[in-house]
């Protein structure tokens, strides 16, 4: 099955899906691997990978539309079965999730639906929650506000900062996004009503 992976930054997400795709038995293959800006570390990755790139800046297009028309274009032409956004940065728009219906998953540092957004970290040790964790969600037209396909939680220790806590989540988080997405690839998945099954 083929993978578009979308990415924003580290690309440590995508690195452990590259990984996973080494082995055959894992049922996916990277076809492409895009982002929103110039210069980041996750694209890099794709090309130490041998996997081919296209890079799409807002900026660079007349209006937010016209950007989601090309990104739509661009991911379709690789054929995905699934695009998986991993610390993406922005929010497709309408043309893009008509494209890949249900087909379309972010990975959310937080346990939705608590602390959506850019922070969830921060915003969990703020809020003196215990468990802090990972989301996986089919992607809508809100902010992680899709359908749930998986979640993993971590401890909050007493001695954390937002670093430590991070980083912890983004362990549990890559583990996540690897089993997740290669059993959606040889298993396959619905969504009925807000449930994924
Ligand atoms: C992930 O923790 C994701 O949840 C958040 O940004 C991080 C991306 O990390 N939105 P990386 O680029 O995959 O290293």
């Amino acid at each position: 099955a083929k993978l578009v992976v979308l990415v924003s930054g580290s690309g440590s997400n995508l690195q452990a899906l590259i990984d996973a795709c080494a082995d055959p038995a894992y049922g996916a293959e990277i076809a492409a691997v895009g982002a929103d800006r110039e210069g980041t570390f996750g694209i890099e990755r794709a090309e130490k990978a041998g996997i081919p790139t296209f890079v799409h800046r807002v900026k660079d297009y007349p209006t937010r539309d016209a950007w989601d028309e090309a990104l739509t274009a661009e991911v379709a032409s690789h054929d995905p079965e699934l695009v998986v956004s991993a610390g993406f940065l922005k929010l497709c728009g309408p043309r893009f999730l008509a494209a890949f219906p249900g087909r379309y998953v972010n990975t959310h540092n937080s346990l939705l639906p608590a602390f959506p957004g850019m922070n969830g970290p921060g915003e969990a040790l703020a809020a003196g929650v215990k468990l802090a964790g990972a989301t996986l969600f089919i992607c809508d037209s809100g902010v992680d506000t899709g359908p749930i396909v998986a979640q993993c939680a971590v401890p909050v220790e007493d001695d954390d900062t937002v670093e430590t806590l991070t980083e912890r989540i983004k362990e549990a988080e890559r583990a996540q996004l690897v089993a997740s997405v290669g059993r959606m690839v040889r298993d396959g998945w619905k969504v009925e009503d807000r449930r994924v099954r």
